[in-house]
């Protein structure tokens, strides 16, 4: 195959990242986008050169069409999958997954009975410092890793999709939890199966827009009795966080995705500065090349490259799945009060 046809369903906040994030891609062109706003959606079209569809059926059905990119809203991943498996298109899906595990364990079906290829879009396990952190791990340089805590929060979605928790499917711990979760399974070895889930989760703060939790903290116990630890928020001050640590026999690795080497202070706004930042005045930390730094560049090469070549990427609808099962067990713990059961513990690993 030469030039790689990509057609982006959602031409919000992450279509845009997933778009940017193929313009270094050698013989790859975004030709086709769908949004449900004409207006957003054909100033897209003329920004990015693709042509505008007014459904998701019509994009997928398109013939110069060959990768469905999903960047839709949480509750539109099933039905952009059937349509684009319909179509025999090779489909690709942002986080996460699915709503709950039997939508996400429905899209692989889909996949599967389709023949075609897929890749979960989780840019955290393809940021530099997390490709990093897992060499140094495989080079021994910590010993065995122990424990993992990841921390993310901000103060609050965008859209008003994310607020409806039955809408989207959750609040803040499936939002953000989800990368933390398969950052967890990258850097333990996603051949360790996830034994069960402790997890609390409230409305401390929010509650006046929406019944999900704005906070949340989650234990991933794996079956060697390794942990993880996921603590989130969606009423965190002070700009986007993201940290990672892993903590092994013999020493920590550590990353903090939000720290750059850019700061200033500004008494003029110069428009954005990144991702969920709460001021554009003050001290400002603007992140210089945004869709690198969260990995999404280095995702969407390595989703065109294992398209066009044939092979498994390294995150697949598999993975996706197992991440919706963490989710939902989180959930079930945060009502019964204990620690619940993982299904579907692990997913196929990439060759
Ligand atoms: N990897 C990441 O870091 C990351 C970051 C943000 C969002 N996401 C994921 O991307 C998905 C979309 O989030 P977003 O932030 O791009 O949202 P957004 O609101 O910015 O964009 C949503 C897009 O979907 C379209 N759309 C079609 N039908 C819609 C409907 N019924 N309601 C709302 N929008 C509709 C909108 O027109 C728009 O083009 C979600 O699944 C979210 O979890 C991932």
């Amino acid at each position: 195959m030469d030039t790689v046809r990509v057609g982006m369903l959602g031409s919000g906040f992450i279509g845009e990242f997933h778009t940017l994030g193929l313009r270094h891609v050698p013989d790859c062109r975004v030709v086709a986008n769908y949004g449900a706003g004409a207006e957003r959606r054909e100033a897209f079209a003329g920004r990015f050169g693709s042509r505008p569809f007014d459904s998701i059926e019509s994009l997928c059905a398109d013939p110069e069409v060959d990768l469905v990119v999903v960047s839709l809203p949480n509750h539109l991943h099933v039905e952009a999958v059937r349509a684009a498996t319909a179509a025999g298109k090779a489909v690709a899906c942002t986080k996460p997954l699915g709503r709950n595990a039997s939508e996400a364990a429905e899209m692989v079906r889909l996949v599967e009975d389709g023949g075609v290829f897929h890749a979960y879009l989780e840019n955290v396990v393809f940021g530099t410092e997390m490709i990093r952190m897992r060499e140094m791990i495989e080079a021994g340089a910590i010993g065995r890793p122990i424990t993992f805590r990841a921390r993310e929060g901000h103060s609050g979605p965008h859209a008003a999709h994310f607020w409806d928790a039955d809408l989207s499917g959750g609040g803040a711990l499936l939002d953000m939890a989800s990368h933390g979760a398969e950052a967890a399974r990258y850097l333990f070895g996603k051949d360790v199966a996830v034994r069960d889930v402790f997890a609390w989760g409230a409305t401390l703060v929010h509650g006046d827009r929406t019944t999900g939790e704005d906070n949340a903290m989650m234990i991933i116990r794996f079956e060697d009795e390794r942990a993880a630890t996921c603590d989130v928020s969606w009423s965190s001050k002070g700009g986007l966080e993201g940290r990672f640590e892993v903590y092994g026999e013999a020493g920590r690795l550590i990353q903090d995705i939000t720290s750059t080497p850019l700061r200033g202070f500004i008494e003029r706004p110069a428009g954005y500065i990144g991702e969920k930042a709460d001021v554009d005045t003050g001290w400002v930390f603007p992140v210089p090349d945004e869709t690198h730094v969260h990995g999404h560049d280095a995702m969407m090469q390595h989703v065109v490259e294992s398209f066009r070549s044939g092979t498994t990427p390294r995150e697949t609808f598999h993975d996706g799945l197992v991440v919706n099962e963490i989710l939902d067990a989180a959930y079930r713990s945060m009502s019964s009060g204990t620690w619940e059961p993982v299904a579907r513990a692990t997913a196929p690993v990439a060759a």
